[in-house]
């Protein structure tokens, strides 16, 4: 193997140029640690840069890239589904390694790219596209690895966290703070991954996988966006004790596995309700270890970059002592994947904040709790606000964790009451105990 590694970068948007930044500021600590230089020596974009190194061949001809002899390894950061699958299976089928941060592209095509790679017999590492900075993948694939794990909640899209925070800190409004997150280039490129949850439904099920041992499933992912949750909701929650983040959720069930993104209120004392702005963290509940939260930057050039070439030199590493395949792409041997069922969103369990806006009637509040109890739903704790002005009535309710088919009856014979004149609003709630 050559002293020298020579690096492919595929995008010059936010994260590629990161990746450049890191290598001209850290080239030799990288060097010291892995005993090799790490070049760049080319660069996919189709717009030629005149800032960068000029020693870097610059083309728009990425497929050529990804299969160039004077290439080791090809770094994908162009994102999308699309021109990244084709150069991705095309360096495989070269016989390149690839670090990849492109969650989208893993979620829907991971299954079939990581077992192309078996076959080849090069990696592809993906550290950056699930939470950013945070080492999350290599936290679960191998420092966890002798753990079985119960469950996993995290707040993992820094653009909706950023939303969430702002709106909730500060009372700003959605379009301004997605603007700003825009501006600061953490947002997809299509900003709707980002506000109705489907960007974490694509890391989510990346993490189930090498949680639980079963092969990508982002299409099975209960997958709700932030977009319907409103500053009264918020202010609301906050009254009762709770902050409303949006999380990804991977439960181990005995019937089988919940994977969901939505909404969700915490405690206010919950480690996770105070993980603020653009910052990630993700909660993991093993045994024999316990409960462990790893925080940091999900987003932005810099925290990216870093997962990027941290897989990169595990690469370098694991080339130069002949021992590619020590971790399987998904944490488990490939042959071993289970079949976990995964639940349908009517069979998830989960507590839930209900808002109800009625006429000011007797009995009304009666009639409600009688119907919470008639489907076995246990209430925690009720809010009746004083009526506004047009004479009607905000009820909150908190239940107790109920199977959601349960939940969904409840609220139709709630909203069937004459009494209750708007849809019911809902939104889960979780202890993280
Ligand atoms: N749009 C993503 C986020 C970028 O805001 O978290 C990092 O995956």
């Amino acid at each position: 193997m050559n002293n020298t590694i020579n690096l492919a970068v595929l995008g010059l948007g936010t994260v590629g140029t990161g990746v450049l930044n890191l290598l001209k500021d850290n080239a030799d600590e990288l060097s010291r640690r892995t005993g090799h230089q790490l070049k760049i020596t080319h660069a996919g974009t189709r717009r030629q840069r005149d800032d960068i190194d000029p020693s870097i061949n610059q083309t728009a001809d990425l497929m050529a890239i990804a299969a160039a002899n004077d290439v080791d390894i090809v770094i994908e950061v162009i994102g999308g589904t699309g021109v990244a699958y084709d150069v991705i299976t095309h360096a495989i089928r070269h016989k390149k390694h690839v670090v990849t941060a492109n969650k989208a592209l893993l979620a829907k095509h991971g299954n079939e790219i990581f077992k192309l790679a078996e076959e080849n017999g090069v990696q592809v590492r993906y550290e950056a596209a699930v939470a950013g900075g945070i080492p999350i993948i290599k936290i679960v694939r191998e420092a966890l690895a002798a753990n079985k794990i119960d469950w996993l909640a995290g707040i993992i899209n820094g653009t909706g966290n950023f939303i969430m925070s702002e709106m909730q800190l500060k009372n700003r409004k959605f379009g301004d703070v997605l603007a700003e997150a825009q501006a600061l280039g953490y947002a997809e490129a299509d900003p709707t991954f980002d506000v109705e949850g489907i960007d974490a439904a694509h890391k989510l099920s990346l993490l189930a996988s090498i949680a639980f041992g079963i092969p990508v499933q982002f299409d099975k992912v209960y997958c709700e966006g932030i977009t319907k949750i409103s500053l009264q909701d918020v202010v609301y929650a906050k009254e009762l004790g709770y902050t409303i983040k949006h999380l990804g959720f991977a439960i181990r069930r005995d019937n089988g596995v919940e994977l969901r993104v939505h909404p969700t209120l915490i405690p206010n004392q919950a480690l996770l309700a105070n993980v603020n702005g653009v910052k990630n963290a993700v909660m993991v509940d093993a045994h024999p270890l316990g409960q462990s939260l790893y925080y940091g930057d999900g987003a932005g050039a810099g925290a990216t970059a870093s997962a990027v070439m941290a897989d990169v030199m595990d690469l370098v590493r694991a080339m130069s002592s002949h021992n590619h395949f020590a971790v399987p792409h998904l944490a488990f041997k490939s042959d071993q994947l289970s079949d976990t069922r995964i639940l349908p969103s009517d069979e998830m369990t989960s507590g839930y904040y209900l808002r109800l806006t009625v006429k000011d009637e007797v009995g009304v509040l009666a009639d409600t709790t009688r119907i919470l109890s008639d489907n076995g739903i246990n209430i925690d704790a009720i809010l009746q606000r004083d009526a506004h002005k047009s004479g009607l009535v905000p009820i909150i309710i908190l239940t107790l964790p109920v199977v959601e088919k349960q939940m969904n009856t409840a609220i139709e014979q709630i909203e069937a009451l004459g009494a209750v004149v708007e849809p019911v609003v809902r939104i889960r709630l979780e202890s993280l105990e």
